[in-house]
């Protein structure tokens, strides 16, 4: 099977940025990228967000807030801006230099510089203009300004050092290499437990093959780093997983907890990835209760057919029942909420910063030792 046979990349075309050698420019200032510039970039620059190839321009920035598609018509669920803050930039340059640690990684030829309008993206993205949703608040700290042009990348982006590190193409390959012609993507920020697991062997019943995609992009300062989280992957994997049908790979986003809106631009970029399905189960990319439970699912029966073509591998609540005594969800399950163990993000960091032990109906004993020893130290 041809690489180009997997599901089509989003708009149509594989996108990316090739390397050019850097170029002395006159009027040209550099700026520092923070950790979601960072990450955006080198999601733009791997394709994962095509069919972008630089930061949106003013008519993208509101048709997306306001229609969640890009004004040529393709579906896309959350602006992806250069922000700043006004007077960080001075306004006659015409080339910003970006820097990671001091390094000129890519230049942005800049032809439009605009105001954002942080309040009514907050709404319309993350459905609240509270500065306690970790999103809103990375918003409203960036800056009311954006600026885009066209992008020449000098060095790669690579904001995950360790192995595991796939790019659209080479997902593409490796799916191809291994005659997987389905493929589920599981995206994850949290540490991965029981009930992860089961949604991930209920899609390799009816899939090829399962890509395992932790983000490893700017989370919010309490998620657990993602060292432990990579560690704790790769001793479940080696007991736990059929290897010839699992992939471990990174996903480089930052997180920006936006729910519903979140879960599409997940799905799309694994789509670029290659994947057919997406694995969307409770609260996905939620924070809070700033979303309903399921509120992440609800949006993909929104959108018109053909709009999206990834098949969504929709997941109940899922957790051990003691009755039962395997993970289960309430389509399965018979047994009454006080037989159930499912553990919030909030309590697992919990137990883990006292230092006590993570139940073994809720993580495999070699997880909850990883995590055990990760927060010890
Ligand atoms: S997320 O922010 O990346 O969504 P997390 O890593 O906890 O957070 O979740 C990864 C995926 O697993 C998401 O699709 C989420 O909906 C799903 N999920 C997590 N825990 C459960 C659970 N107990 N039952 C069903 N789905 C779950």
């Amino acid at each position: 099977m041809n690489p180009q046979d997997l599901n089509a990349p989003h708009g149509g075309t594989l996108k990316g940025l090739s390397i050019v050698p850097r170029q002395k420019r006159s009027r040209a200032v550099s700026l520092e990228l923070t950790p979601r510039q960072y990450a955006d970039l080198e999601m733009i620059a791997i394709g994962a967000y095509s069919p972008l190839e630089t930061f949106m321009g003013k008519s993208d920035y509101f048709s997306v807030i306001e229609s969640m598609h890009l004004t040529d018509g393709t579906l896309w669920p959350i602006p992806i801006v250069f922000q700043f803050l006004s007077g960080q930039i001075d306004p006659t340059a015409r080339y910003l230099e970006l820097t990671h640690d001091l390094n000129h990684v890519a230049t942005l030829e800049i032809d439009e510089i605009f105001k954002l309008d942080l309040e009514l993206e907050a709404s319309k993205i993350y459905a609240t203009a509270s500065q306690d949703h970790p999103g809103v608040k990375i918003l409203y700290s960036g800056g009311d300004r954006a600026l885009t042009g066209m992008l020449s990348l000098h060095e790669t982006i690579r904001g995950y050092e360790g192995p595991e590190y796939l790019t659209p193409v080479q997902t593409r390959k490796a799916f191809a290499d291994r005659n997987w012609k389905s493929v589920a993507a599981f995206q994850t920020r949290n540490p991965v437990h029981r009930a992860h697991e089961y949604l991930h062997k209920i899609a390799l019943e009816v899939v090829d093959g399962l890509y395992l995609n932790p983000l490893v992009g700017q989370t919010k300062s309490d998620d657990v780093p993602v060292p432990a989280r990579m560690e704790a992957y790769s001793v479940l994997l080696e007991r736990y997983y059929p290897s010839d049908r699992t992939l471990l790979g990174v996903y480089p986003a930052a997180m920006r907890y936006a729910g519903p809106k979140e879960a599409i631009l997940h799905a799309i970029s694994r789509k670029n990835y290659g994947c057919t399905h997406f694995i969307v189960g409770r609260d996905h990319a939620g924070v809070g209760n700033y979303y309903s439970t399921y509120a992440a699912q609800e949006i993909f029966d929104t959108l018109p057919q053909g709009e999206l073509d990834i098949h969504i591998l929709k997941f109940e609540h899922s957790f051990f029942c003691s009755v039962c005594r395997q993970v289960a969800s309430k389509r399965t399950c018979p047994h009454g909420p006080e037989f159930h163990v499912s553990l919030s993000g909030t309590k697992v960091r919990e137990l883990l910063a006292n230092g006590e032990g993570l139940p073994p109906e809720f993580s495999r004993p070699e997880v909850a030792e990883v995590l055990r020893r990760a927060y010890q130290t």
